[in-house]
């Protein structure tokens, strides 16, 4: 098994702990750091629909509140059989700790790899902030 079989392997895991009541649309994410720690999440949905959260933002949110900031893949696993990628706001907030981030999932059972970069072009992150702060001349 390859490691992003592996990986894909722990967003299915992940996936258990999905709750999903109201779109029955389960989601599983398994974030690597670049230390090879792996970060899990689920989607958590609530009656105040607005409220949910998706897998993605619930791992990349543990990692972060526990000290990870590098990351190297995440691997996304919707309901079987369904070719899932992140969402918009999945990739932007990925973005901001990794633009150089491997997407992985199944894609018609094939395991595929997508950069974010390409998942998000000409994405707004970081960087922006900062080159708008040194144009003003202040130290970023
Ligand atoms: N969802 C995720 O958790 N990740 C995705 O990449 C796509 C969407 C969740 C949000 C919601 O709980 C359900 O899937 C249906 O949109």
């Amino acid at each position: 098994m390859t490691d992003p079989d592996r990986l894909l392997a722990a967003a299915v895991a992940a996936r258990a702990g999905s709750y999903s009541p109201y779109s029955h649309f389960p989601v599983g994410a398994a974030l690597l750091g670049t230390d090879g720690r792996v970060w899990t999440g689920a989607n958590v949905e609530n009656a105040s629909y607005g409220l949910s959260m998706c897998a993605e933002r619930t791992a990349i949110f543990n990692a972060v509140a526990n000290g990870a900031h590098a990351f190297a893949a995440v691997a996304v696993a919707g309901p079987d059989g369904m070719t899932t990628l992140p969402c918009g706001a999945c990739r932007q907030v990925l973005w901001e700790f990794a633009p150089g981030l491997t997407v992985v999932y199944a894609d018609d059972g094939a395991l595929t790899q997508t950069p974010l970069a390409a998942l998000l072009p000409k994405a707004f992150g970081p960087s922006e902030i900062a080159e708008a702060a040194a144009a003003r001349g202040i130290l970023s």
